[in-house]
């Protein structure tokens, strides 16, 4: 593990690189309360796995008294995560972040309250989560995620994608926009009521079919959604 230094220069370092608003190193190492909560949890975390359960905690509160940022001491967090203005943040104790995480004000990293054990999020590296959006349970998030702000995030996202809205449901993936339709896959719920409905279209047209004795024109249901879809530019 490098020097706790050295990991606080690098920590000054990703801002720098992240955040257009920074002028200075110094101004950051000031300023920045996000990379402050950060080092309050790395001294939190150290005491929390030596066995410093009640110190851990007490200090994590008053870091958030000064930061507005609730890490709790048990959570394990890669480096150079950016907590970009940052009040509001709230990582859970099971959270697992890895490195070059960006987050913003708002975000928590929660459980749904049903669980118990592992009952937080996993971010995977380079994930960037917008402000106030909520990922909630043991659900893991891919690496290069982006998610939307304000969007509440429920199941596992795959990695490089992008998921928007409430309940979150993936726009892009690999940078094309997408629907999923193959059923092993199916992890959005918009994408599951879409091709719930193309299936249903697809049962009435062949019953309407069957019902004119005609069998011109019939389409798999896959071919009918890909040629809804294309017309709107999706890939499926
Ligand atoms: C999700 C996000 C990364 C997508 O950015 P993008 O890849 O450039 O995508 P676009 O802006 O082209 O948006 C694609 C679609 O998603 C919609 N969308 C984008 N962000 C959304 C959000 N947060 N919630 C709901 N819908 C959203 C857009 O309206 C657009 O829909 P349309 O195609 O029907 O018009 C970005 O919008 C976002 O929310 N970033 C977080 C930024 C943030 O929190 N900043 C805080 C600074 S203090």
């Amino acid at each position: 593990m490098p020097h706790l230094l050295a990991l606080m220069r690098e920590d000054i370092d990703a801002v720098m690189e992240r955040d257009p608003a920074a002028k200075s190193r110094f101004e950051v190492f000031l300023c920045y309360s996000g990379l402050h909560a950060v080092w309050f949890y790395r001294v939190n975390h150290w005491l929390w796995n030596h066995s410093f359960f009640l110190l851990g905690r007490f200090l994590s509160q008053a870091a958030r008294f000064l930061t507005g940022i609730e890490i709790h001491p048990g959570a394990k967090i890669g480096r150079r995560l950016f907590i970009d203005h940052g009040l509001g943040v709230v990582i859970g104790e099971t959270a697992i972040v890895g490195n070059d995480v960006t987050l913003y004000q708002g975000v928590t990293l929660g459980g749904t309250g049903k669980e118990h054990g592992k009952r937080h999020p996993t971010i995977e590296d380079e994930v960037v989560i917008g402000g106030g959006a909520k990922i909630l349970g043991n659900i893991t998030i891919g690496r290069d995620c982006r998610i939307g702000a304000g969007s509440v995030v429920l199941r596992n996202v795959p990695e490089r994608s992008t998921v928007v809205g409430v309940p979150g449901h993936i726009i892009f993936r690999n940078g094309q926009r997408i629907v999923i339709t193959d059923p092993k896959q199916i992890n959005d719920p918009l994408s599951e009521a879409l091709a719930a409905v193309a299936s249903q279209v697809h049962r009435l047209s062949d019953r309407v079919q069957k019902l004119e004795g005609s069998d011109a024109g019939h389409k798999p249901a896959a071919a009918s959604l890909q040629k809804i879809m294309e017309d709107i530019d999706y890939q499926i």
